[in-house]
């Protein structure tokens, strides 16, 4: 396969910054998760680490690593307890983020697929609250 990157496919930097604007709205309303946030309640700094991430994830530039280092995500989730219930807080705003910023877009289906079949696993991955071979 030798496709474009979804950063190219879906305009680049902008549409990351909207999705991220998207989930933060949601996040800011949640009670569980809001006061997670190290600067909560603002939420500046980490829409920024997260756009930044999901950039380099895609494709596009690494600006993510120069300012964070290699992202390590089990590792930074270490500091706070992501369970079941913390887990579907997160995927229910970022699939509702996915689906504000793909809806009535050029093959918007296909890009909200994308990201939800890497962002469901791996949201999964990031539980933390039981030693791994004892998940259900
Ligand atoms: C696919 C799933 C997820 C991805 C890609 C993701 C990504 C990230 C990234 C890139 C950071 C910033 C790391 C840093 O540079 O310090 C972060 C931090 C954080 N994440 Fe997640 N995360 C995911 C799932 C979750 C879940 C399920 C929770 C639920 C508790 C969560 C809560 C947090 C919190 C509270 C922070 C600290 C704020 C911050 O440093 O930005 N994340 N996450």
């Amino acid at each position: 396969m030798n496709e474009e990157p979804l950063y190219e496919r879906v305009g680049g930097e902008e549409f990351f910054r909207e999705l991220v604007e998207a989930f933060y709205d949601g996040i800011a309303t949640d009670a569980l998760l809001a006061p997670l946030y190290p600067e909560y309640p603002d939420f500046e700094p980490a829409k920024d680490r997260l756009a930044l991430f999901l950039i380099q994830y895609w494709g596009g530039p690494h600006t993510y690593m120069e300012q964070r280092g290699h992202p390590r995500l089990r590792m930074r989730h270490l500091p706070f307890v992501v369970g079941e219930k913390e887990r579907d807080h997160w995927l229910t705003h970022m699939a509702s983020a996915v689906e504000k910023v793909c809806d009535g877009r050029d093959g918007g289906a296909d890009i909200a697929k994308e990201l939800l079949d890497y962002f469901v696993p791996a949201a999964d991955h990031l539980r933390n609250d039981q030693p791994l071979g004892l998940r259900p």
